[in-house]
């Protein structure tokens, strides 16, 4: 069941992914969807919906009349309790026809606010009494600060166990994401290297160029910290500063990630001005046209305090990591859609090219997370020619030169995952509330002092000057968001 069926998340994502679920063969000829939303469509005009969702956004109609014939559409109120009994009568109906044995997936792709709600009556109106598995898949955000989470979760764990809960984080749908773990963990010459003695920072940048578009309500009291930072960019940093799981479990997984996060450093008062910076774009120039302050978006204040860029300094105060900084940045309006990871390793005990005036390049791994998908390692190695000069070059493995094809799309991976009872790539209660108790301190230092400096970035730049300075104070940069200029082999 999608609540929120005829919203955009439905539309842009959740259709095609599971078309090509259907396509691949991963679903079985024994499912059925039922959309769910406020206006009254018929199951035609519902179906209808669907195979448009697909053809726009996947260009193709193979097999699409058979794909939608499992769509059926109820119109629905989320608070009236005989519209959750009509929706369980639907919801057996099919189950008898489909031979569903009792399973049900319940997808709640709408407004934030109803969440706890809808949970609440699928149990009172006895849509979660079934005898196969029930599950709930919630989409962020999970909440508005911790007490909003806490709330939140306690409403939707009287339906539903943890265990049952699958909470969206799309990033860990990516395929580079879930392949932190794998380079990390099956490679001999890299775990060894994983700690303070090797590795002298690491940076994580996911920029963007669009700015907020149509979402102004929203993005006004959520900002780009708890847009972007609470969820995805601690996730990514969890997967980054985690200890080897004992087994691939999710269990084991999860309680790494948990781990990690308990171990990151809280900031707060002054130490976030030491530690984070905050950005808001204002006008520009991208790919030649011009483009509005942040201000001057639909629905925001025209003298709004919210942040749209973020840059951080993260430590987790552990044996493997102390001392080493862990810098994060994300924002709208950059000059690149750009997510990447930066290992950059720490510099030999001494150089032997000094001689030729030679300053060597440290050791970078860079793990590209969209839009290419890949590992780079910079290396230095032999100039061609008589002198023993050394210059860096770079071994590259791109994903789609191998693969020869788009990997799944992230919510493709998400769903199966939800369907085969796989929560892994979903975050646990305990990393939610781990992750919002270190973002709030810094909310409530930045919500009680305005910026003065707002706006205190161009558009289609990489973020305000504070922001390189927070790593220059360190002694670092920013490596390039673009590859770096180096032969590759
Ligand atoms: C969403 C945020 O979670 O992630 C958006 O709400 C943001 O503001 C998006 O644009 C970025 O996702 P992706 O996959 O395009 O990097």
């Amino acid at each position: 069941m999608i609540f929120g069926a005829t919203g955009d998340l439905a539309k842009r994502k959740l259709f095609p992914s599971l078309y090509q679920l259907f396509i691949k063969g991963k679903l079985s000829e024994q499912f059925a969807v039922i959309g769910i939303a406020r206006s009254s469509l018929s199951n035609d005009q519902f179906q209808a919906n669907v195979k448009e969702s697909i053809t726009t956004f996947l260009g193709t109609t193979e097999k699409v009349d058979e794909f939608i014939s499992h769509f059926y559409y109820k119109s629905h109120d989320i608070a009236d309790p005989s519209s959750y009994a009509e929706l369980k009568r639907i919801a057996e109906e099919l189950d008898q026809h489909y031979q569903l044995e009792g399973n049900r997936v319940f997808y709640l792709a709408m407004a934030p606010e109803f969440f706890g709600k809808i949970a609440e009556h699928l149990k009172s109106d006895g849509l979660t009494d079934v005898k196969g598995f029930k599950r709930l898949v919630i989409e962020k955000p999970f909440g508005h600060d911790l007490e909003s989470a806490k709330i939140l979760n306690n409403q939707i764990r009287k339906a539903f166990s943890e265990n049952e809960i699958y909470r969206i984080d799309h990033y860990l749908g990516k395929e580079m994401v879930q392949n932190i773990q794998v380079i990390r963990f099956a490679n001999a010459i890299f775990e060894p290297l994983w700690n303070n003695r090797y590795i002298s920072n690491i940076q994580v940048t996911s920029s963007e160029t669009l700015g907020v578009e149509e979402r102004g309500r929203y993005y006004e009291n959520s900002g780009a910290l708890r847009d972007m930072v609470q969820n995805h960019m601690l996730q990514m940093v969890a997967l980054l500063a985690m200890e080897p799981p004992i087994k691939l479990t999710t269990d084991e997984i999860r309680s790494e990630k948990v781990k990690a996060l308990r171990a990151m450093r809280p900031l707060e008062g002054n130490a976030v001005h030491e530690n984070f910076v905050r950005g808001q774009y204002g006008k520009g120039t991208m790919k030649g046209e011009n483009v509005p302050a942040y201000r001057e978006e639909n629905m925001v204040n025209p003298d709004s305090n919210t942040e749209t860029f973020v840059s951080g300094k993260l430590m987790f105060d552990t044996f493997r990591w102390a001392g080493v900084p862990f810098y994060i940045r994300t924002g709208k309006r950059m000059t690149a859609k750009s997510t990447k990871i930066v290992v950059q390793f720490k510099d030999i005990p001494m150089n032997l090219y000094y001689k030729t005036d030679q300053t060597l390049n440290p050791n970078l791994l860079v793990i590209h997370i969209q839009p290419e998908e890949g590992i780079t390692l910079y290396l230095n190695a032999k100039k061609s020619g008589q002198k023993m000069d050394a210059t860096p070059i770079k071994l590259n493995f791109s994903n789609k030169d191998v693969h020869d094809m788009n990997t799944p799309e992230a919510y493709e991976s998400l769903l199966y995952d939800c369907m085969i009872g796989d929560a892994t790539n979903f975050t646990h209660w305990d990393e939610v509330a781990l992750s919002w108790s270190f973002v709030d301190k810094i909310s409530a230092v930045w919500e009680n002092e305005k910026e003065q400096n707002f706006p205190n970035y161009e558009s289609g730049s990489m973020g305000p000057m504070a922001s390189d300075e927070l790593l220059a104070k360190d002694g670092f940069f920013w490596w390039p968001i673009t590859d770096l200029d180096v032969e590759s082999c």
